[in-house]
């Protein structure tokens, strides 16, 4: 071996690492996913995300407000409406005063102007089966009649003040139809976040409690199949077509290689969701003493922006932003 063969040169110090470091973590890059709950008066924690809570409207305001001092580069609302709004069609999702959208007016109004204010553009916590569309007679997802109720959903958290939609369903043609819809409103400033590669996981079990999901059986009609990497290549193509401002892989760490690939074909920005079930595993693990909390987590966001992620959803937004900074 000469000196020449000796790459642990540039390891030798924290100094030389910082130097040679490919990959940052910034507090912009984080994206706060938040809950926000009807008829609460206090946040409500769940259970297996440690940490994590359905708000009130005055709570999500006062996070909110925390997620933007950290630095956070934006916050991703899904709402949790009451038991007996649900409906078949779920609509409370387009009803100006469901909880999603008067959770958007108070973030707007609240942060509006220093973060980028994301909805969740999708049904199932609305509706009653839990599914992420509407039924056809057969009890099977009805594609197209889910596009129209999602373009009412659109409209209405564009005017609730949403800087980016974000598309979670795994319609065929959902970014089309909401653009359309959109541009047909005027709303030509309202942004699409398309979940491109979005796969059937069940890493999201959390968060069927986090929503408190009405979903029996499982989405893999709709949701891509793990075993898959070419489709979420198709998919991204066709959201890219239909006018996609940014696009995201969904889970992040199984999928990582997805997320790879996504990122080298993209001619928009690329966002990972680190989900529910990836923050439970490393949360409970570290609860045990069984990993370093704080390294664990930036390990697994440093993972997730080094496979090509822009920016990462994460409910660890907050603290990690307030580490970094
Ligand atoms: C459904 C939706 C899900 C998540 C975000 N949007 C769950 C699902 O598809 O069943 C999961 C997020 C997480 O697990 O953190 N629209």
């Amino acid at each position: 071996m000469t000196g020449m063969d000796r790459p642990r040169r540039l390891r030798r110090t924290p100094a030389l690492r910082r130097l040679v470091a490919e990959t940052t973590l910034e507090p912009r890059q984080l994206v706060l996913p938040m809950f926000v709950a009807d008829g609460l008066t206090e946040p409500r924690p769940i259970g297996s995300m440690p940490g994590v809570a359905q708000h009130s409207l005055d709570s999500l305001r006062k996070a909110a407000v925390e997620a933007v001092t950290a630095g956070v580069g934006g916050i991703m609302l899904f709402g949790v409406p009451r038991p007996e709004d649900k409906d078949a069609v779920g609509s409370a999702a387009s009803d100006p005063h469901g909880i999603l959208n008067r959770g958007l007016r108070a973030l707007a109004d609240e942060v509006g102007g220093s973060t980028v204010v994301m909805a969740d553009t999708c049904l199932d916590e609305f509706t009653d089966h839990g599914h992420c569309g509407v039924l056809a007679a057969d009890g099977a997802v009805d594609n197209d009649a889910t596009l129209a109720r999602y373009v009412e959903m659109a409209l209405a958290q564009a005017e609730a003040g949403a800087d980016l939609l974000g598309t979670s369903g795994m319609m065929d043609g959902q970014v089309g139809a909401i653009r359309r819809g959109l541009d047909a409103a005027g709303r030509l400033d309202t942004g699409i976040l398309a979940y491109s590669a979005k796969y059937a996981s069940a890493f999201y079990g959390p968060f069927r409690e986090a929503v408190a999901s009405s979903l029996e059986g499982d989405r893999r009609t709709y949701q891509q199949d793990p075993a898959n990497r070419r489709e979420a290549i198709r998919e991204l193509e066709l959201d890219l077509a239909e006018g996609a401002d940014i696009v995201m892989v969904k889970p992040a760490m199984a999928y990582l290689d997805i997320l790879r690939e996504v990122a080298d074909h993209s001619t928009v920005p690329v966002a990972a969701y680190q989900i529910s079930g990836e923050y439970a595993m490393i949360s409970a693990a570290a609860e045990r003493g069984w990993i370093d909390r704080r390294g664990a987590i930036l390990e697994s966001l440093l993972s997730i922006r080094r496979a090509g992620a822009d920016f990462v959803l994460t409910y660890w937004a907050t603290e990690v932003a307030n580490w970094l900074s």
